[in-house]
């Protein structure tokens, strides 16, 4: 779109989704292909966007069309560039990523995770979405990239944050919690940071800081690393045994040996004795294990002698994230 020189700057940046996705019939909600439409495209669909932007010159740019279910770490990496480069830039004032609900949970932190404080603790970075494709009769995707806009628009805006169905979530917080419905996102028992209602950002928390224990060489290297360490997610339920994790520890090619579990455990982080037993069996192979709960809402309180490491409320999907780059860093 617009780029006028020496004008304050949003960037859009396309991933792909299904707020980029088309049905050959506009009734068909869930038989889609996601990932069709280009960014600029959509943001050309958004009705009233050039009053909202108040000057602002609007920037997109196409940085990947997936169906975010085969999200990929190359196009976290590619991300993390395009999102750096953005951003460093001062007429640049606020990010917006378009995405696919499936893994926006763990883009957004992975984002959180590794972008430099300098830049996140001053800019909003804004990931949103759609439960519906473009061609639907009546799509959520252009009011959600509105509302997104409105969000990095915002005074004093800053850090990681998804915007779906008039909610503001933190990074930290945001899971996809529904398969359908257009308010398909919670922030659990945090809540939601902030609503936008009628094209305003009611705040009820205060904008998220990234983690101070972010060494900016470790951030480097994540951005250009070409092998990720295999981090695998196991779960408890009734019936279980250690098989999976035995498995994992047998089939652990050399190219890409497995370095960390993280376990969904049942409850507040229990776990079957039995796949217990195996988990200390990885332990002793020097595999890291995390424990996180399958539960919804609430997060594992760390029992005082626990071999176990706490994920520190982290989801199972984000500890994986938190594990493979704390691995990276070492
Ligand atoms: C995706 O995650 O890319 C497809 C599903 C969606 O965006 O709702």
């Amino acid at each position: 779109m617009n780029s006028e020189k020496n004008a304050k700057k949003i960037v859009v940046l396309g991933t792909g989704g299904t707020i980029a996705g088309t049905a050959s019939n506009a009734a068909d909600n869930i038989g889609y292909t996601a990932a069709q439409v280009g960014v600029a495209q959509l943001l050309d669909a958004v009705p009233g966007l050039s009053s909202l932007l108040q000057g602002h010159a609007l920037l997109s740019e196409q940085v990947a069309q997936v169906d975010s279910k085969d999200m990929r770490f190359d196009i976290w990496q590619t991300l993390v560039r395009r999102v750096s480069a953005h951003l460093s830039q001062p007429d640049v004032t606020g990010l917006v990523i378009t995405h696919g609900t499936d893994t926006l949970e763990e883009t957004a932190y992975f984002l959180h995770a590794v972008l430099p404080a300098r830049l996140i603790n001053s800019k909003p970075v804004v990931l949103t979405c759609a439960m519906r494709p473009a061609s639907s009769l009546s799509p959520d995707g252009p009011q959600n990239l509105k509302e997104a806009v409105t969000v990095a628009l915002r005074a004093g805006a800053h850090g990681v944050v998804a915007v779906c169905a008039g909610s503001v979530h933190a990074a930290l917080d945001v899971q996809k919690n529904h398969t359908y419905q257009p308010a398909a996102f919670t922030s659990g028992d945090a809540g939601p940071l902030a609503y936008v209602e009628e094209g305003a950002v009611r705040l009820l928390r205060n904008w998220p800081l990234a983690p101070e224990l972010k060494a900016q060489e470790a951030i480097e290297k994540i951005a250009f690393v070409s092998t990720w360490p295999r981090v695998e997610v196991v779960m408890n339920y009734a019936g279980c045994d250690g098989a999976v994790v035995d498995a994992l520890l047998r089939c652990s090619p050399d190219a890409s040996p497995l370095r960390g579990l993280v376990v969904a455990g049942t409850g507040n982080g229990t776990i079957h004795k039995d796949l217990e037993a195996a988990l200390r069996r990885a332990l002793q192979a020097g595999v890291r294990v995390v424990r996180t709960t399958r539960c919804a809402n609430g997060r594992v309180l760390p029992a005082a002698k626990s071999e176990f490491a706490s994920s520190d409320g982290l989801s199972p999907v984000k500890a994986r994230v938190a594990l493979m780059l704390d691995l990276m860093g070492r």
